[in-house]
C-alpha cells in the first residue's frame, strides 16, 4: 500500500461499536480513541470484557454479523479501512500490511496443509518468494529466526505435530518475518505455560527490535505489557482511559482505574486487593466516565459528561477530570 495523508500509522478515532443481541444492545465501545506510530510497539491493556478483542476485531473488521460500527473511522497508512471495500482490504490489508498473532495457536493454523506449505503461501502472499521457487532456503531461515530446530526437516509436518509453544514460533514466523507495517497480536502467549510464554515473549521481543516492526500488542497482563511495550493504552468497559509511555504508567499512573488496577496486583506477600464494586454491564453502561460508579475520586460532573483527554505531561493523556499528580 501507498502511504497518504498525515496520520500516524493506526489512527483509530472515535470508534463506537454495539452488538445486537436478545438481551438488548451491548454498548461495547464508545469513542475509542489510539494510535500506533511506526516503529511503536502500544499495548491494549484492560480487564476481561473492556473491549480489547472488539477494538482489533474493528480494525481488520472481522466483526461477528451482530456488530455494529456506528461511529469513528480506523486510518491505516493514510486510508481509512471502514470505507474500503473487502476486495481491497483482503488484497491489500488483511494478512498482508497487517498481520494478525492470534491467542490461540491450537486453533488458528490449517490442519490440512504442512507447516512448509503455510509458509511458502505467506510469503508468497507478500511477494517474499517466487510461486515457481522451489528452494526452501528462504522458509528455513525463517524457521530458524524463530528458533525451530533442525527446519528442514520440519517443513513437511503438519500442525499437530507441534507443541503449542512450537505453533505459536510458527505463527509468530508468519506474522512478523515478511515485515509487515503492522502486527497485532491479541493475548498471544496466555494458552501458553509461564516458562515457554518468557521464552515466546523473548522471541518476539527481539524480532520486533530488529526488524523495527510497529504492534499493537493486546494483553490483560501487565507484566507482560510492561516487557514488551513502549507505550500503553488503558481500557474499562469500552471507553479509553489513559495513553502514557509505559516507562512512566507503571511509576506515575494518571488516572484513578489505573491506579486501581496497578494496586491490585499480586503483591511479593501474596496479598491481592481487589477494585471495589462491579465492573458494569455494558447493556445499560454508565454514563459519563464509565468508571466514575467505582471511583473514589468521582465528583458529579463525572457521571454527565465524559472527561475530554489531557496531557498532563508529554505525551501522556489521561481522561480524568481529576487526574492524579
Ligand atoms: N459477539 C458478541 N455478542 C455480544 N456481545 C459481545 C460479543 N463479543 C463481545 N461482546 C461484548 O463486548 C464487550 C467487549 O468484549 P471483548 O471481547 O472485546 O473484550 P476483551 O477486552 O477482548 O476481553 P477478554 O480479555 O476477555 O478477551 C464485552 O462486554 C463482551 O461481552
Ligand atoms: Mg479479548
Amino acid at each position: 500500500m501507498v502511504r497518504e495523508g498525515k496520520h500516524p500509522l493506526l489512527a483509530v478515532e472515535e470508534l463506537s461499536v454495539q452488538f445486537l443481541t436478545d438481551r438488548g444492545v451491548v454498548r461495547a465501545l464508545e469513542k475509542v480513541n489510539l494510535s500506533v506510530g511506526e516503529g511503536e510497539v502500544v499495548g491494549l491493556i484492560g480487564e476481561s470484557g473492556s473491549g480489547k478483542t472488539t477494538t482489533v476485531r474493528s480494525v481488520l473488521r472481522i466483526l461477528p454479523p451482530s456488530a455494529e460500527i456506528t461511529e469513528g473511522s480506523v486510518h491505516f497508512m493514510g486510508r481509512d479501512l471502514l470505507t474500503m471495500s473487502e476486495k481491497e482490504l483482503n488484497a491489500k490489508v488483511r494478512g498482508r500490511a497487517i498481520t494478525l498473532v492470534p491467542q490461540d495457536p491450537f486453533n488458528s493454523m490449517n490442519p490440512v496443509f504442512t507447516v512448509g506449505t503455510q509458509i511458502r503461501d505467506i510469503l508468497k502472499w507478500k511477494g517474499g518468494v517466487d510461486p515457481e521457487d522451489k528452494d526452501t532456503e528462504r522458509i528455513t531461515d525463517v524457521l530458524r529466526e524463530v528458533q525451530i530446530p533442525s527446519p528442514l526437516s520440519q517443513l513437511r509436518k503438519y500442525p499437530h505435530q507441534f507443541s503449542g509453544g512450537q505453533r505459536q514460533r510458527l505463527m509468530i514466523s508468519m506474522a512478523l518475518l515478511p515485515h509487515p507495517g503492522l502486527v497485532i497480536a491479541d493475548e498471544p502467549t496466555t494458552a501458553l505455560d509461564v516458562t515457554v510464554e518468557a521464552q515466546i515473549l523473548r522471541l518476539f521481543r527481539g524480532l520486533v527490535e530488529e526488524r523495527g516492526i510497529s504492534v499493537l500488542f493486546i494483553t490483560h497482563d501487565l507484566g507482560v505489557a510492561s516487557q514488551i511495550c513502549t507505550r500503553i493504552v488503558v481500557m474499562y468497559a469500552g471507553q479509553d482511559m489513559e495513553d502514557a509511555p509505559a516507562e512512566r504508567i507503571f511509576v506515575l499512573p494518571g488516572h484513578p482505574y489505573t491506579r486501581e488496577l496497578l494496586e491490585s496486583l499480586p503483591r511479593p506477600d501474596g496479598n491481592i486487593r481487589d477494585i471495589p464494586g462491579e465492573v458494569p454491564s455494558l447493556l445499560h453502561p454508565p454514563s459519563g466516565c464509565r468508571f466514575h460508579p467505582r471511583c473514589s475520586m468521582a465528583e458529579p460532573r463525572c457521571a454527565r459528561e465524559r472527561p475530554p483527554k489531557v496531557e498532563i505531561h508529554a505525551g501522556h493523556w489521561v481522561r480524568c477530570f481529576r487526574p492524579l499528580e
